[in-house]
């Protein structure tokens, strides 16, 4: 079974957890979009249903196949986000921003009274660290910013390369307009305390780090879908 067939195999499990009437927090990625599409084949069979798409790419996919589109400006509070990770351990902790939109994908699933993540198995982890993690930065002053990244890793004892992202040869910007610093630290012992160090940092976004939001994974692997419930 391929790793495509595994996302797939999760996105359509998701569906379960849609109800008519509901807002829903679209993410972003390649395992969401095959829930989009799937929740717009429903949506064709009449459900009725609003989404809040996490990404300009997600809004554009979402609109093109027919799904109503809100904000969270119309609707604060979501009934569902469902997402693809980069990474998830045995307590719901993800990191998220490979595709560079976790700053709405973290806004939209925090507005959310659950976040339902779909993956296949290589996104399971023991411990989170062997995805870079994406660190969003505000434009003005990144070399500032990324020595007090550096400086917050070194209290922590970790360390590794910081990569400012790139695309077609320019540093890449975020649908906010922030750029994206990839840091790859290996494993990370203490989450949540590097998450705090770093938000502290004037010139720091956010991170790619999920603490306490996501509730449920659901995982495809070549025997079927698994689900993990937070208790
Ligand atoms: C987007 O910014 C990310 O958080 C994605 O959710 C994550 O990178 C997973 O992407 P895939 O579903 O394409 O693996």
């Amino acid at each position: 079974m391929t790793a495509d067939q595994m996302k797939k195999a999760a996105a359509l499990e998701a569906l379960k957890f849609v109800k008519p009437g509901m807002n829903i927090g679209l993410g972003t990625g390649s395992t969401a979009n095959y829930f989009i599409e799937a929740l717009a084949a429903k949506v064709k069979e009449g459900l009725n249903v609003q989404g809040v798409p996490t990404s300009r790419a997600t809004k554009t996919l979402a609109d093109g196949l027919g799904i109503s589109l809100t904000t969270l400006e119309e609707h604060s509070h979501l009934d569902l986000t469902v997402d693809g990770t980069d990474e998830f351990d045995s307590e719901f902790r993800l990191i998220k921003g490979g595709g560079g939109a976790l700053l709405r994908e973290k806004i939209v699933a925090s507005s959310s009274r659950y976040m339902v993540v779909i993956a296949d198995e290589s996104k399971q982890v023991k411990k989170l660290g062997k995805f870079p993690l994406p660190v969003e930065v505000i434009r003005f002053g990144t070399d500032a910013t990324a020595w007090k990244m550096e400086r917050a890793f070194k209290l922590l004892k970790l360390e590794g390369q910081m990569v400012l992202r790139m695309k077609d040869g320019k540093p890449f910007v975020t649908d906010g307009g922030h750029f994206i610093i990839d840091c790859a630290l290996g494993e990370i012992p203490e989450p949540e305390r590097l998450d705090n160090l770093l938000n502290s940092i004037p010139g720091v976004v956010d991170t790619g780090l999920f603490i306490g939001i996501c509730g449920i994974v659901l995982m495809g692997t070549p025997k079927g879908v698994k689900e993990f419930k937070r208790g």
